[in-house]
């Protein structure tokens, strides 16, 4: 099952909404479709929304074939993308890609342009889903025989253009025929752990209980839980992540109790503009999500809400980041500079 992929000059996303019960494609054919796919999670997971991006900028050169503003409207589609979603830093990574693409062609016709923006988004997706079975082998030499694995949300298939970050992980490690478990915390209010974790493992035949997110501590207290291991939105050059709404507390649970707590993510991820969590800003999503559950509301009317999506991991925290390039143990920013330092990855824009 594919979550996103690109056929006859539209863009074609599974729709995330309807998991597990429904397996519905919502097909975009310009950009604003994409961006309003992005705000509604029909897509969702930072990789992810990223190549959905990416294939965004291709439609939105698609639709301007015409225009005596071309490569202008194209940065106007990339600013509409990027609005979306705020944490998560993929999505402008990948805008900036397909830009940067745009402009080293800028010479050329509108049509060899737009082809060449094609090939990048296509180039994106299929990187994403290298780089994600990196992130699984170099991780998967973490996961000990018979391991037990917490995690949140969904950084799976579903999170990624395919194969996933921290479920690539797990993954790998069940390929490598170790008998693992793994506990999906449930995520609210969104349920990605309930709706999509449980889903995605369970078809891969990886043994998986679900719990409500609260339940956690208590399977600390009792030994049931070996490692944490989460996907990231956003992780900054002092190694401070940003990842869905949840984290951090069991990121404390782990210290208290002495179980390792890993963050896999690609490089991508990193945003080495910014110095500490302080500065990476929170999407805030809308109260319906949190007053009602599966379209049933079960608060009384006008009950205040605060509905922060992310919220923020300090380095300290983290026993180790899984990238692609390898694994980097307690991250500091030595750390994550001597990793970008080896090509230049990430510019100071
Ligand atoms: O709000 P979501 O579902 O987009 O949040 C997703 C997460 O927080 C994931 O853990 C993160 O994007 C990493 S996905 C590989």
């Amino acid at each position: 099952m594919k979550t996103l992929f690109w056929k006859e000059n539209k863009l074609y996303l599974l729709d995330q909404r309807k998991l597990p019960h429904e397996i519905t494609y919502v097909i975009c054919g310009d950009h604003y479709a994409v961006a309003t796919a992005i705000s509604e999670m029909v897509v969702r997971g930072a990789p992810a929304i990223g190549v959905a991006a990416a294939y965004g900028i291709a439609l939105a050169a698609l639709q301007n074939q015409s225009s005596p503003e071309f490569l202008p409207a194209l940065q106007g589609a990339g600013d509409d993308l990027i609005k979306t979603r705020p944490t998560a830093v993929n999505l402008r990574w990948a805008v900036k890609q397909m830009l940067v693409t745009a402009k080293e062609y800028a010479t050329e016709s509108k049509s060899v342009i737009t082809t060449q923006l094609i090939n990048k988004a296509e180039a994106i997706a299929a990187e994403d889903i290298k780089v994600n079975r990196l992130i699984g082998a170099h991780g998967a030499v973490l996961i000990n025989d018979g391991a037990c694995i917490l995690t949140l949300c969904n950084a799976g298939a579903l999170a990624t253009a395919g194969y996933g970050t921290a479920l690539g992980v797990i993954s790998a490690a069940y390929t490598n025929q170790r008998k693992i478990s793994v506990f999906a915390c449930e995520t609210r209010p969104y349920l990605q752990g309930a709706r999509l974790t449980t889903w995605e493992l369970s078809q891969a035949g990886i043994p998986v209980t679900l719990i409500v997110d609260n339940a956690a501590g208590l399977l600390f207290q009792r030994k049931m839980i070996d490692m944490v291991l989460v996907g990231a939105d956003r992780i900054v050059s002092n190694g401070d992540v940003a990842n869905k709404i949840g984290t951090y507390p069991l990121s404390i649970l782990a210290e208290e109790h002495n179980v390792p707590f890993y963050v896999a993510a690609p490089l991508s991820t990193f945003d080495l503009t910014l110095s500490s969590r302080e500065e990476i800003p929170i999407e805030e999503r809308n109260s319906y999500e949190i007053t009602h559950i599966a379209g049933v509301k079960i608060t009384g009317d006008e009950i205040p809400v605060y509905n922060p999506a992310f919220d923020l991991t300090p380095a300290e925290k983290i026993s180790a980041i899984i990238t692609e390039r390898g694994i980097i143990y307690r991250p500091d920013r030595e750390k994550i500079t001597a990793l970008f330092a080896q090509d230049g990855e990430q510019d100071d824009e």
